[in-house]
């Protein structure tokens, strides 16, 4: 502690020995009591601290003010990016209608364009199995052959014609369905009765596993017909010597219809693509079995439409199984 005594030194001027104005020293340096020092080292201590602490607080301040001015500028900057992402979403959703607009267009044309192309194609289907008659007839069979293949041409180009006729008026929303309450099993059986000559030209056999108590469900038949009539097609198709097997069951809410094979199966890696307009197995199954790839495009979309959905299960070589879920009940919906 600094005391008078001690030091024995002097305070120089009076100013610099007041405190609050009061001089707690006498002007000739010789220092006041004790206790009046006291309070003056206690004075100043506490002027020193309050400056240290004022000192922090400013260079808090002066830290506070670097940061909000950071904080601004990155402000800025967000605001300048959600403007950015403002024009970018305007220019997405012009994208989007555009794209829209050109599929509608699209799907128009192709249903205009189907329609023109199946009365050519019914008259040339036509006109062969006449001239094939007459030749026939006629005993000129030489040319029989060759009008058979003109007729199967045209036959496999009025499916796929069908089949992108369907497609587009589905993606131009054109197609309605008629629920109504049908009896699965005789509908099944009759479906697998009509299969049969399909399956027994690549020597396969029919098989039917349909519970007896499977009951009504309410659908469109003739879509229903249209997707099952795809996958057991494309079941004969891809089976050779191998069985095929139609069955249906209940499950809760749902009506579980499928459509099991033992032929060629397929790859994992087709499985994202199968649903795919104009997508078959590798090129070399595409030639030798035919096909546009559209079937199996057309089944999904319809089975969606129905409020169902198709589940497939395949293995490489061993087979495939589809399988078709449809709501026992369904809303009447028009797209
Ligand atoms: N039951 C099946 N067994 C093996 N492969 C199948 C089966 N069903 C469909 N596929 C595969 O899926 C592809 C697409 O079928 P789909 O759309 O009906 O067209 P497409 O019958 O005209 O080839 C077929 O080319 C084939 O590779
Ligand atoms: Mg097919």
């Amino acid at each position: 502690m600094f005391r008078a005594g001690e030091t024995g030194g002097s305070l120089q001027t009076e100013a610099d020995a007041r405190v609050d104005g009061k001089p707690r020293v006498d002007v000739k340096g010789s220092l006041t009591d004790d206790a009046s020092l006291d309070s003056l080292w206690k004075e100043l201590t506490a002027l020193r601290k309050e400056n240290t602490e004022l000192r922090g607080q400013v260079q808090a301040l002066t830290e506070a003010s670097v940061h909000a001015a950071k904080l601004v500028s990155e402000l800025d900057e967000t605001r300048l990016l959600a403007a950015r992402l403002r024009e970018r979403e305007d220019q997405l959703e012009l994208a989007r209608d555009q794209a829209t607009e050109a599929s509608r267009a699209k799907s128009a044309f192709l249903a205009n364009m189907s329609h023109e192309l199946r009365t050519p194609l019914n008259a040339i289907l036509g006109y062969s199995e006449i001239v094939e008659e007459a030749l026939t007839e006629s005993g000129r069979t030489e040319l029989v052959p060759d009008l058979a293949r003109i007729r199967a041409a045209g036959k496999h180009l009025l499916i796929l014609v069908t089949d992108l006729l369907e497609i587009s008026r589905i993606e131009a929303g054109k197609v309605s369905l008629d629920p109504q309450p049908l009896e699965l099993a005789p509908f099944l059986a009759a479906l697998g009765r009509s299969t049969e000559p399909l399956a027994t030209q690549n020597g396969n056999q029919m098989t039917y596993q349909v519970d007896r108590a499977i009951g009504t469900i309410e659908v469109d038949a003739k879509r229903l017909q249209q997707v099952l009539g795809n996958l057991l097609s494309n079941a004969c198709k891809f089976t050779n010597k191998g069985r095929i097997e139609l069955g249906a069951r209940r499950s809760g809410v749902h009506i579980l219809i499928h459509v099991k094979d033992t032929g060629i199966g397929m790859p994992i890696e087709q499985m994202d693509r199968l649903f795919s307009a104009f997508t078959q197995g590798d090129s070399s199954a595409s030639r030798r079995y035919g096909g546009a790839g559209l079937g199996l495009n057309l089944a999904r979309k319809l089975t969606e439409l129905m409020d169902g959905e198709i589940l497939v299960d395949t293995e490489l070589g061993k087979g495939s199984t589809f399988t078709m879920k449809l709501p026992v009940r369904q809303r009447p919906s028009t797209v």
